[in-house]
């Protein structure tokens, strides 16, 4: 069996999973290529890449598309990765948005993990919001909606199973975590608490697809995700983002990366050493930590700006709705 790439069989291979994911592999990446790929080849007995893609071309056998997006995506994740955004979030959002609950101006909170990987993202969330929850009551467990998607069936099985052992468990866990958010299971592994899982829901979701399908959000997390796209593509996402948060929401990037130039309608907040985004086509909500002024500037430019707030009222409209009908 040939594992090893030509140059037009890698530039087909990445012009396949550009068009598929918006994933772009550098001219320096055959080599992971050869790596990731050469189970899934001798699992189908291809034999070399030239029949890989020609499977492919083919969708034949059905399910190899999937295996090979999935085997190329990076899922590298930890807990409360970065630490400081995760401070941020329990020390200013999650008090300001108690006190919104406590005065009757907000019903619920939703939040949107984009690109969640294998949940450490959002469940690290949902375990600062029910230690929350003591110290404000406001803050009931059924009121946050965390919506965790990503683009890799494996990075979801893991996040949905929510069963977690050996390295995963060691990387970003602060002290006592483990025993208050999970569960001894079998072969030393342990699983995240119910409490914790059932405020968030995981999908299936290509950030090359239309976000009107998701509902409107005060929060959205983009986190170590655009760094795989071509800056056309980041710039896409960012917008679709904007159309989706609601007024005065927030939009948070990894800690090392920024909001590139030419995405209007939102303003760079600095907050110690976090910097977050918030969508400014109408004045952020008086409780929104950092809206006061510190480290406040616009970026961008002026925003496609009262229609993406339309649209998500309109969206969190259509979620009302919906929940009504279900419940
Ligand atoms: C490095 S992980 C980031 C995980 C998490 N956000 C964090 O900061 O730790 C990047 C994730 O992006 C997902 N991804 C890549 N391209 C995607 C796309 N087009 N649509 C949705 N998810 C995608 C990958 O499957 C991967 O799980």
């Amino acid at each position: 069996m040939a594992t090893t790439i030509g140059t037009r069989e890698f530039d087909r291979l990445r012009e396949f999973l550009e068009r598929e994911t918006s994933i772009s592999l550098g001219d320096d990446k055959a080599y992971l290529v050869e790596t990731r790929l050469a189970e899934i080849m001798a699992a189908h007995a291809l034999p070399d890449f030239g029949a890989l893609l020609t499977a492919l071309q083919a969708d034949r056998p059905r399910g190899l598309r999937d295996l090979v997006i999935d085997a190329m995506t990076t899922n590298e994740t930890l807990w409360f990765r970065d630490g400081a955004p995760f401070d941020l979030f329990r020390d200013h959002f999650l008090p300001a948005w108690a006190g919104e609950i406590a005065a009757g101006t907000r019903q619920k909170i939703r939040i949107w993990s984009a690109a969640c990987s294998t949940g450490q993202e959002p469940y690290s969330l949902a375990m600062l919001y029910a230690e929350a929850g003591r110290r404000f009551p406001a803050l009931r467990p059924e009121l946050l909606e965390i919506v965790a998607t990503d683009l890799s069936d494996t990075a979801l099985a893991a996040a949905r199973s929510a069963s977690y052992g050996g390295l995963a468990l060691q990387r970003g866990l602060p002290e006592g975590c483990l025993e208050r958010h999970f569960a001894p299971a079998a072969e030393g592994r342990y699983v995240v608490r119910r409490e914790v899982r059932d405020r968030v829901s995981f999908r299936k979701f290509n950030l090359r697809d239309s976000f009107l399908t998701l509902g409107a959000f005060d929060m959205v997390l983009a986190r170590y995700v655009l760094i795989y796209f071509q800056d056309a593509f980041k710039r896409e996402v960012l917008r679709k983002a904007h159309g989706v948060l609601e007024k005065g929401g927030t939009l948070v990037l990894g800690s090392s990366e920024s909001l590139p130039a030419g995405v209007p309608g939102f303003t760079m907040v600095r907050r110690g050493r976090v910097t977050f985004y918030q969508k400014c086509d109408a004045a952020p909500r008086a409780s929104a930590p950092g809206g006061g002024g510190v480290g406040v500037s616009a970026v961008g430019g002026s925003p496609g700006g009262a229609a993406d707030a339309d649209m998500a009222a309109l969206l969190r409209k259509l979620q009302d709705l919906n929940s009504r009908k279900t419940s």
